[in-house]
């Protein structure tokens, strides 16, 4: 496809066609006994030159440039007015008459040109230079509702009624929430211990083989990349995370990430990843109980 003024040979070309039909047009308008007048001619030369540079030329150029060669272009039309003396008087005589406001008519061009312009031109740098504040953007929500159930890796958990398996008592039954309390102290690496510690092992271990480099080893949210994010990672022990939140929201938010927020968690860049494509559900669950035990708190209830 040709695109005008592509290549630069093809810019010549045009600003020659333009130029011959200029010049042709003004021939024309001399046989029939009319002409241009001196300063319209010079602002179409003008315009003309700049609609050459603004929509033709292909590449667009930086307004820097564009403004340099306008630059020129002026110089060049004012020498080309100014060549002959006749052309120069007329292109004068517009100008003296609108300062000097020889009719009604120029009165009115005169009170354009030198109060409503100059009123506009200010206004416009005013407004150049104010500064701009954009308006706040909206507060995310940080702890949205969550779904009423997710399905993660193909089994579906409905929230209200989801339970941790991995949340046993010694005689391996689930164990309430808010009664784990004595688990908190105990040594997971004991040999001896009940499979509730067990299993809070395995969670440390998943936890530190995937989480600690944002969440942080203290799970103060302090890891070593977690600066390297807005927002930054979730401090878990901070009472205003976990501790807030039910066991299975945390299951949700751990599954699917900062991907799987929902809208009113927007504007939002969340880096947390989706859990459920590289972990399993059991080792989520896991997961879950190891933040919990290391921070001592306890799951907040549905009820
Ligand atoms: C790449 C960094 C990164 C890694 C790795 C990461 N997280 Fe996160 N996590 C985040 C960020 C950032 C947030 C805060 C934004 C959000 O809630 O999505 C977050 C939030 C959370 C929350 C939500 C807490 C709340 O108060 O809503 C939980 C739970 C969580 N992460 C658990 C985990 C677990 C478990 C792992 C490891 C399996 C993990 N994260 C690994 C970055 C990470």
């Amino acid at each position: 496809m040709w695109i005008p003024g592509y290549m630069p040979i093809e810019l010549l070309l045009i600003i020659t066609l333009v130029a011959f039909i200029y010049v042709g047009v003004n021939y024309l308008l001399t046989k029939m006994g009319k002409r241009i007048p001196a300063f319209p001619q010079a602002i179409l030369l003008w315009l003309g030159a700049y609609s050459i540079f603004k929509f033709v030329l292909f590449p667009p150029i930086p307004s820097a440039l564009l403004y340099t060669f306008m630059g020129l272009v002026t110089l060049v039309v004012f020498l080309f007015i100014s060549s002959t003396e006749k052309g120069w008087t007329e292109f004068k005589r517009p100008i003296l008459n609108t300062v000097m406001a020889v009719n009604p008519m120029y009165k009115g061009i005169r009170t354009v040109s030198f109060v409503v312009l100059p009123l506009l031109i200010g206004y416009g740098t005013y407004d150049f230079y104010l500064p701009k504040f954009d308006e706040p953007i909206d507060l995310r929500t940080v702890h949205p509702a969550p779904p009423a159930s997710v399905t993660v890796r193909g089994t579906n958990f409905t929230l209200q009624t989801a339970q941790n398996p991995f949340r046993v008592d010694d005689n391996g039954k689930y164990l309430p929430v808010g009664q784990e309390s004595k688990y908190f102290k105990m040594n997971p690496f004991d040999p001896n211990a009940p499979q509730y510690m067990k299993n809070v092992r395995d969670g440390g271990a998943i936890f530190f083989q995937n989480c600690h480099f944002c969440h942080g080893d203290n799970l103060n949210g302090r890891g070593m990349f977690a600066f390297a994010f807005v927002p930054i990672p979730a401090n878990f022990a901070d009472p205003g995370t976990i501790a807030q939140l039910q066991e299975t929201f945390v299951f949700w938010r751990i599954s699917k990430g900062g991907p799987g927020l929902p809208r009113e968690s927007a504007p939002w860049a969340s880096a947390m990843p989706p859990w459920e494509e590289h972990l399993t559900t059991d080792e989520i669950w896991k997961v879950n109980m190891f933040e919990y035990w290391h921070t001592e708190f306890f799951p907040r209830t549905w009820d």
